[in-house]
């Protein structure tokens, strides 16, 4: 049975709910968004190839729609993704109904789950636990799938796989590759070839090179430009791409090829179809795990993508007794490698200059796809970590091998994090590599560079007058947390911060862009992609930040160790502006004395270190304190009090005053301060909450607060915000048009409150 869409439109809150919490009609609804969803995605992925979801993502939507419908199979939609394969065919194309369906692979990713799709073969052959079973290693090519009908030994056809069942028809494209024949001598009457038309990284790099060159569309990964390749409605276009083709198996045949998998490709590479020279005949699971993991070594240097291996039972008659599930084979499952790493060459490593001068390490690397995103960038950390020890503690890392230019090294991905480099191949490390050396100097602006004892990290000693920490200080201020000015963006401060007529080099000329621009016949138009129009509203935007709130003013300065809580908290600890800064200057003096008495302590601890002796810190520090004149009684106090703000220590306590104190720096801020209109108070902080500890769950529509400062409300009273209702669950805050949530919450026996409630609960 399956529901019509139109009873049920699709309710973005059943995405929240864990699937065993969803009712029947909740289910129904989340399994006809999950059907849209994939759909969605399968048409730009497998269509357009253009994919706009991660294959994490896609794999986490179809775990979840199977979770559903294993609860729930009576509510199994016709649509249902997990029936699916790809998507039908584009228009432009003509159908080709497949003879025999192109099918999907099942998919493993652990040594149990190759043992398990063992022991469920020789279950289902009624076969001992040790009898021999020949089984195939196949890398699993990252292409896409095109089936070749040859008849009479001539090529008459090529399909792509579409849905499975019809694909597109593809015939005039693909006899533009040279690797596919288009005559066979000696092959069955009717023969279909399947396999991977995929392409080369060195070609895929070039063609790249080639369409950034003449303003046309870059490809994301050698498999959207393999795809997009073939898929071109003009084959004259589809002669001009570097493809190439793998076989790994064939559709309908007048005749069989063979008794086994192996047989039956050495049988299609003799009629002069390309087979991977890196198959396997494997005798059990740990043979198939020792491909995998060969494979995944040496899967940088192939030279091609490749995903993973296809792990198949290699004689036929025992395939055929196996027989098929919907839409994979019962005899054969992809094992897939961890998509998130991947080797390649570090080509060199360059150091970027951060906003307090930090110098980071990044890796240049030959471009590799790792998870479906070319990667051509990785962080490296510290010096520390290039040179194989940790920074904090000095032990070795990755065995202490260290990183040298040229490597081939292992780019690690999750996610969207930065990627980074977690390993070294020292056997692949070319002759004549040598130790990376690390700047003492600033690359961008060439002061003399310090790295502060207890301190990870490089820095630049130039502070303000270096125009790559200047830079980077103001894409911090106008960032989302700061100031968050629509329209001014990194790359708008990096084009402005040179410009010949209206340099943007601190945060006041930001507030004085209209007046100057003004003054100068209006130059901002025009340039750096602002039109009359868009430059009238970036002066209203900039404008409307003139009342800006304590914690975002704080933030936005990108004082080193004072990030987003501690501006909060320092906010509201002191208010205003005018209190804060009045304790900072007070403090001073006794800043200073806490510097000096850690650089006291730091040395009687090297001399102890040196003589072999305990230190004694106590008395060095106290006489650094003691010595004449002392900071005066005013100054402890202030002091004492920023050491008092919750959550703050020396050291941010130490760079807040330092920082603040340093006149360059401090002109610069005051400047800033008289161009703004007002300084907001944080909101309060409720003393004792009758929520702390709680885990809340919101559902439905909030009338008085919007959902997001709900949360953070209820986060800084002290409670954990959830998004799926299940038994931890405390309470549920319903407003109206709650659904399966509330629904949810009732079954579970989980406190339901309205919004009155919760604003009631919030006040005490
Ligand atoms: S066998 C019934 N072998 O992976 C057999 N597929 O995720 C179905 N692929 O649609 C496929 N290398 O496009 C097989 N050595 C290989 C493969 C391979 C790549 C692709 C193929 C398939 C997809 C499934």
């Amino acid at each position: 049975m399956s529901i019509p869409d139109s009873e049920f439109s699709p309710s973005a809150d059943d995405a929240e709910v864990a699937p065993e919490a969803l009712d029947r009609i909740a289910a129904a609804r989340e399994l006809a968004r999950l059907a849209a969803l994939t759909a969605r995605a399968d048409a730009a992925y497998y269509t357009r190839d253009d994919p706009e979801m991660s294959d994490a993502d896609y794999d986490a939507l179809k775990a979840r729609n199977l979770a559903i419908e294993q609860r729930f199979p009576e509510l199994r939609r016709a649509d249902s993704p997990s029936g699916r394969v790809g998507a039908a065919p584009a228009s432009g194309f003509g159908e080709v109904r497949h003879a025999l369906p192109m099918l999907s692979l099942a998919n493993a990713f652990t040594e149990t789950d190759i043992r398990d799709f063992d022991a469920s073969i020789r279950r289902a052959l009624g076969w001992a636990a040790d009898a021999p079973l020949g089984l195939l290693a196949e890398p699993k090519i990252d292409g896409l799938s095109l089936s070749l009908r040859y008849e009479g030994g001539r090529l008459v056809r090529a399909a792509t796989r579409g849905d499975g069942a019809t694909g597109e028809d593809v015939t005039a494209n693909a006899r533009t590759i040279a690797e596919i024949p288009q005559v066979l001598t000696g092959a069955p009457d009717l023969l279909e070839v399947r396999g991977e038309v995929y392409m080369r990284h060195d070609d895929f790099a070039e063609l790249n090179a080639r369409a950034e060159a003449a303003g046309s569309h870059v490809f994301a990964n050698p498999r959207n430009a393999a795809a997009g390749s073939l898929r071109q409605l003009d084959p004259a276009v589809t002669a001009t791409r570097p493809l190439r083709f793998f076989t790994w198996g064939w559709g309908a045949t007048s005749e069989p090829l063979s008794a086994t998998q192996s047989g039956a490709l050495e049988r299609l590479g003799g009629l002069g179809f390309p087979v991977n020279p890196h198959i396997t005949r494997c005798k059990g699971p740990d043979d198939i795990l020792a491909v995998w993991h060969r494979l995944g070594t040496i899967r940088a240097r192939l030279g091609y993508d490749i995903d993973g291996v296809v792990c198949k039972v290699d004689e036929i008659a025992l395939q055929d007794r196996l027989g098929l599930r919907a839409t994979t084979p019962r005899w054969a499952v992809a094992l897939k490698f961890a998509a998130e790493t991947a080797w390649t060459r570090l080509l060199a490593i360059d150091i970027q200059v951060g906003r307090t001068g930090a110098l980071s390490p990044v890796a240049r690397l030959a471009p590799v796809t790792v998870g479906g995103v070319v990667v051509s960038n990785a962080t490296l950390h510290n010096a520390d970590y290039i040179a194989g020890r940790s920074a904090a503690t000095g032990e070795p890392v990755r065995g202490g091998r260290d990183i040298r230019v040229g490597d081939l090294v292992r780019v690690h991905r999750a996610g969207d994090v930065i990627p980074k480099i977690d390993d070294v191949d020292l056997a692949q490390r070319p002759a004549g590599a040598v130790p990376f050396v690390f700047p003492d100097h600033c690359p961008e602006c060439g002061a003399e560079a310090i790295r502060e004892p207890g301190d990870a990290t490089w820095r630049c000693t130039n502070g303000l007058a270096c125009p790559a920490q200047q830079i980077e200080r103001l894409k911090h201020f106008v960032s989302r947390a700061a100031f968050d000015i629509e329209g001014l963006g990194p790359r708008q401060i990096a084009a402005l911060y040179d410009d010949p007529d209206l340099p943007i080099r601190t945060p006041a000329d930001i507030f004085r862009l209209r007046e100057r621009d003004s003054r100068n016949l209006g130059k901002l138009k025009n340039r750096y992609g602002y039109g009359e129009a868009s430059a009238a509203k970036l002066f209203d935007a900039i404008d409307a930040r003139r009342v800006i709130g304590l914690e975002r003013l704080i933030f936005a300065l990108g004082i080193r160790h004072i990030g987003e809580v501690a501006a909060r908290d320092l906010a509201r600890h002191f208010g205003t502006w005018a209190r804060l800064i009045a304790a900072v200057d007070r403090a001073h003096p006794a800043a200073e004395r806490q510097l000096a008495a850690d650089a006291a302590e730091r040395d009687e601890r090297a001399s102890a270190a040196a003589e072999g002796r305990r230190a004694r810190l106590a008395p060095v520090r106290d006489a650094v304190w003691a010595a004449a004149p002392p900071p005066d009684a005013a100054a402890r106090a202030a002091w004492d009090e920023i050491l008092a703000v919750e959550g703050f220590g020396a050291v941010m306590a130490l760079s807040l005053v330092i920082t603040l104190s340093q006149p360059e720096e401090r002109a610069i801020v005051d400047d800033l301060v008289a161009c703004l209109d007002e300084i907001t108070p944080p909101p309060a902080r409720a003393s004792a909450s009758a929520i702390k500890g709680l885990t809340l769950v919101f559902t439905g529509t909030l009338e008085h607060m919007k959902r997001d400062a709900a949360r953070a409300r209820a986060e800084e009273l002290g409670a954990h915000v959830a998004d799926s209702v299940s038994r931890r669950t405390d309470l549920v805050i319903a407003g109206p048009g709650a659904g399966s949530k509330a629904a949810a919450a009732a079954r579970l026996g989980v406190r339901v409150i309205d919004e009155g409630e919760w604003l009631r609960l919030i006040a005490t």
